[in-house]
């Protein structure tokens, strides 16, 4: 317990964090960086990365409200300081998403109107399921649906959405880099708290996977629309812009359709959670696929 408390302590946070990858940055990326031409010139390309970033909004301000619920649900003096600093890194995440709305000609005064419009109704009934949880403080049902499904498909997503960007937009590139490695910590305190107690309530097993298989299903009907949705393959192939190689997986996004795409998403996702819960002690359940 005692590297547990030391590896996710307020200072372990505090040295690594704000004083480590977060130095120097502004809202997640050196500050004279910008969005590139490409997107704020195009009205395609803007209003694709638009949508895009609001579900990053929808999805982050969940975390922020589950992680700070979770704090007086949690039964340990240690996991409430933990979820303290999660709070602070969602928060975090939801400004500097909401920044980049901003940066791509989001008015201020539109912004909800905005994230309404556009918040994929499938991400926002996912959100309902493990608010739910986290509204009756129950902590472990709230630590697997936030910690293990939600933060493993954010991370999941991050990762993909880095590969892509890395070269062609490094202002987006490098807020997305510290959003994953802030990503990396919130999983690891979900898989080494919450296997101890699933072990002494297994009661509750049947019911998290219940959890588990109900948000699966809103991911991958979430993934569907907004692979659906996009035309910024279709819009780079008309401008003449060559599409970046990016390796993700292992394979090579650049050659793919945007239906492959959301295929090798998927999968990376649902194997994730597989491996994530099998360490847990909680079975994974196939979700149904959306029609
Ligand atoms: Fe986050
Ligand atoms: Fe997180």
């Amino acid at each position: 317990m005692s590297d547990f408390l030391a590896a996710y302590s307020i200072q372990n946070w505090l040295e690594s964090c704000p004083q480590g990858y977060l130095m120097g940055t502004e809202y997640g990326h050196s500050p004279e960086e910008r969005e590139i031409p490409l997107v704020l010139d195009n009205d395609v390309l803007r209003q694709d990365a638009v949508r895009t970033t609001v579900q990053l909004v929808v999805g982050e301000r969940c975390a922020l409200a589950a992680s700070s619920g979770l704090i007086n649900a949690a039964p340990d003096e240690g996991s409430k300081r933990f979820l303290a600093t999660q709070t602070l890194d969602e928060a975090r995440h939801v400004e500097i998403f909401t920044q980049r709305l901003y940066d791509l000609g989001v008015r201020k005064g539109e912004l909800e109107d905005v994230i309404t419009r556009w918040a994929n109704p499938n991400l926002v009934k996912f959100a309902e399921i493990l608010l739910e949880k986290v509204d009756r403080k129950d902590f472990i049902a709230g630590v697997v649906g936030q910690n293990i499904i939600l933060e493993g498909m954010a991370f999941s997503v991050f990762e993909m959405m880095y590969a892509m960007n890395k070269t062609v937009n490094p202002k987006f590139g490098h807020t997305l880099a510290g959003t994953i490695a802030d990503e990396r910590r919130h999983v690891g305190f979900g898989e080494n708290r919450i296997g101890s107690l699933i072990k002494q309530h297994p009661e509750r097993r049947g019911e998290i996977e219940k959890m588990q298989k109900d948000m699966s299903y809103f991911i991958l009907a979430t993934f569907a629309d907004a692979f659906h949705q996009t035309q910024a393959p279709e819009e780079l192939e008309r401008l003449g812009v060559e599409r970046t190689h990016a390796e993700y997986q292992g394979v090579d996004l650049g050659v793919m359709d945007p239906a492959q795409m959301e295929q090798v998403l998927a999968d990376t996702v649902l194997k994730e959670f597989k491996t994530r819960l099998g360490r847990i002690g909680i079975e994974y359940q196939t979700p149904v696929r959306p029609a």
